[in-house]
């Protein structure tokens, strides 16, 4: 199992998150960034993002080298329910990395956030991803329809997984 290490991101985080987001393969992840300045607009307000408690996101480090993303977005109106995203470099993929990552987030939302129910939503398509969510003993809510703008424009439906209190 390799060992990871969650910390805030931060603006320097940039250059590397754009390397590794700016990538034909990433087939079903939504955030693209156009640009290194347009990824540092978005880094500037996690700040502001951790104030008024919206999004929790933190940067994966492997060794001392940026490997990846994950972070919690708190549901507007329920503050008690988050849902979880991640992203790693394609160069470690299969290591067990982001499964590693959502139990350290996990950590982060039932004991720092005082959640009561954590989300993992997935298209069907995205095999790696529901793989994480079922081996961090995320149970399968259901089919979300048309949940999700896809890459095409088109709604797409998702898989529903949680875990709970
Ligand atoms: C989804 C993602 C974060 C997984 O990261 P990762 O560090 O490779 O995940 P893990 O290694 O912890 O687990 C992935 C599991 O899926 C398996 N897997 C990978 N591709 C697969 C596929 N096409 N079909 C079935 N299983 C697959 C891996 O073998 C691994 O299982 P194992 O531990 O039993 O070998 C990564 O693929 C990614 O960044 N994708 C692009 C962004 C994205 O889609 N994010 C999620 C949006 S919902």
């Amino acid at each position: 199992m390799p060992k990871i290490k969650l910390r805030l991101q931060k603006v320097s985080d940039a250059k590397r998150f754009f390397e590794i987001l700016d990538n034909d393969h990433f087939s079903y992840f939504g955030a693209r960034p156009k640009s290194i300045a347009a990824e540092k607009e978005f880094l500037k307000n996690n700040i502001k993002r951790r104030k008024d408690n919206t999004n929790w996101n933190y940067t994966i480090i492997y060794g001392r080298e940026i490997v990846g993303g994950i972070g919690v977005k708190i549901n507007y109106h329920r503050k008690y329910v988050g849902e979880i995203g991640y992203f790693i470099d394609e160069k470690f993929w299969s290591k067990g990395i982001a499964s590693q990552a959502v139990r350290l987030i996990e950590a982060v939302c039932f004991k720092k956030l005082k959640l009561k129910r954590i989300e993992i939503i997935m298209q069907p398509e995205n095999k790696a991803s529901e793989k994480v969510a079922i081996k961090n003993g995320y149970i399968k809510e259901g089919k979300m329809r048309k949940a999700v703008r896809g890459k095409d424009g088109e709604m797409k439906d998702c898989y529903l997984y949680a875990k709970v209190l």
